[in-house]
């Protein structure tokens, strides 16, 4: 019998690395279809690449500062990815934006996590943005890439409460906990095919037994 070959997941990272540690934590169990075949970090120091390397997980360095513009930095990086063999590609806290060509060249085929509930609150310090607008809910999505920033079709979507006392480092905890149960369900229907990017939207196929993953509403945890 031969075994299900699985897709080859590229990530780019800017920083800590705690989505692509819940995807690597995921892709461990033979079960999932995808493996993390590299990782790509914009920054020397991000710390998420340490924890590639103690998985053994290939990674590369590809700073802006050597690169003279946008488009030949971004060519660089398709140049890294294509170099794993990589068939999808997980933005996972990668801090640049990226140029309409690079995003063309990954449509469908790219998807990100943000730390708000789209299309609200698109851009940073999203924590921040949702305390002060007194929201009493909050979240995150994963979305497919397109060229506009935090705009691309919803896949997935996960809610969590605001608290009366949070600060935007306890409601940004409470987020983050959700984004690493959010991300690899997210990212197992995009390699199954069981969600696409058609016409600047989302399609769903069987994804009956899912239902409820793709709209998560946690209680977040109590405090005693
Ligand atoms: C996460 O909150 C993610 O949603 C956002 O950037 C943050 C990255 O955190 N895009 P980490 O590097 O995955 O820990």
């Amino acid at each position: 019998m031969t075994r299900r070959t699985r897709k080859r997941i590229a990530i780019l990272i800017s920083g800590r690395g705690s989505n692509m540690a819940a995807l690597i934590a995921a892709a461990i169990d033979p079960a999932f279809p995808a493996e993390i075949v590299g990782v790509v970090s914009n920054r020397a120091d991000a710390r998420g690449l340490e924890i590639a390397k103690t998985h053994n997980i290939p990674i590369k360095v590809i700073s802006s500062r050597d690169y003279d513009g946008r488009e030949a930095h971004d060519a660089a990086i398709h140049e890294a990815i294509t170099g794993f063999k990589a068939e999808i590609v997980c933005l996972a806290g990668y801090m640049r934006l990226l140029t309409p060509d690079f995003v063309k060249k990954w449509k469908g085929r790219m998807i990100n996590i943000h730390p708000a509930l789209l299309p609200s609150f698109r851009g940073l310090d999203t924590h921040a943005r949702a305390l002060a607008s007194g929201v009493r809910i909050h979240g995150c999505t994963v979305h497919f890439v397109t060229p506009e920033m935090d705009e691309g079709p919803i896949i997935a979507q996960a809610a969590v409460p605001v608290l009366t006392d949070d600060t935007e480092e306890t409601l940004g905890e409470r987020v983050l906990k959700i984004e690493h149960r959010l991300y690899p369900l997210a990212l197992r229907l995009v390699v199954e095919g069981r969600v696409r990017m058609s016409d600047g939207v989302a399609v769903f196929s069987d994804v009956e037994d899912e239902r409820r993953d793709l709209a998560i509403v946690s209680p977040g945890e109590r405090r005693s």
